[in-house]
């Protein structure tokens, strides 16, 4: 699929990889509507966007909300061509504390919902639209980028909700590829490593040297920018489909 003049909806665009992969798009001709809770930041981003950026506040976690933004856009585009899907949450709690307390139920279910349920709803919402899309040359409808991460393979301490809900990403790329294929579109996940994004801006800056020292070459932090430059080579590769890139510089997490 070509970007330029494509029409793209980046979830969890107003910041950190979303915004890195709106910035890529927009710069190479697409159209981006950026959806996400953040109405501040999402307005900033789309005012530093310019023309060919919108912001919508949508929830994902709210079927109503996210159903009436899919169908707007649709209706504002007239379409959806790329769907990246970059909103995601990163709580950390122990199954039982140092002092015996267990971890919070609530926090694990609203991990799932945002990170797994909330990403399922917007690619089935954004999928129906696709599937109206006329096919390009090669049959092609649409592009389903979607944000796991590295803990879905190597979860640290703490990350018990976090990797049970990006393992769920992982785990339902190619089930989603093999359902959307008939319709032209294909589904890819990339499970970034550590990303210099606001997620670690209250990091110090020894803690973000410790963790750029975990990726092997180059060491240092990967940036928006690198998600962004994959997010547009999947867009463009019509061969890559139901499967997951790591963006770490060979990172594997240890326990802690
Ligand atoms: N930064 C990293 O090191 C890293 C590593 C691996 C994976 N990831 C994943 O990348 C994705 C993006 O993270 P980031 O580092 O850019 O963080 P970020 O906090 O900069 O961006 C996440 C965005 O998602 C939005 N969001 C959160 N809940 C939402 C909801 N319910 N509905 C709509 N939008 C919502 C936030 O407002 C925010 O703008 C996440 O899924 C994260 O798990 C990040």
């Amino acid at each position: 699929m070509h970007v330029k003049d494509s029409r793209v909806v980046v979830t969890g665009g107003a910041s950190g990889l979303g915004l890195g992969a709106a910035r890529r798009l927009t710069a190479a001709g697409a159209m981006v509507a950026l959806l996400d809770v953040n109405e501040q930041r999402g307005e900033e981003a789309a005012a530093e966007l310019g023309q060919s950026a919108r912001f919508t506040s949508c929830d994902v976690t709210d079927p109503e909300n996210v159903a009436v933004s899919v169908e707007g856009l649709k209706e504002e585009f007239g379409g959806i061509d790329v769907l990246v899907n970059a909103a995601g949450v990163a709580p950390a709690q122990r199954v039982v504390s140092r002092g015996g307390d267990l971890f919070d139920l609530e926090l694990f279910k609203s991990t799932i919902a945002v990170n797994l349920v909330g990403m399922f709803d917007v690619i089935r919402n954004v999928a129906g639209v696709m599937a109206t899309n006329e096919p390009g040359p090669d049959g092609e409808r649409g592009v389903i980028v979607n944000v796991a991460s590295i803990a879905a393979f190597e979860g640290q301490v703490g990350q018990a909700a976090y990797s049970a809900s990006k393992g769920g990403i992982v785990g339902m790329t190619l089930p989603l590829a093999r359902d959307l294929g008939g319709l032209g579109i294909r589904v890819m996940t990339i499970a970034p490593g550590i990303m210099d994004t606001p997620l670690l801006s209250g990091a110090p800056q020894e803690l973000k040297d410790s963790l750029a020292k975990l990726h092997v070459f180059p060491q240092r932090l990967g940036t928006p920018e690198d998600f962004g430059h994959l997010v547009q080579a999947i867009v463009e590769n019509p061969m890559l489909n139901g499967d997951v890139i790591r963006l770490d510089a060979a990172a594997r997490m240890p326990p802690k």
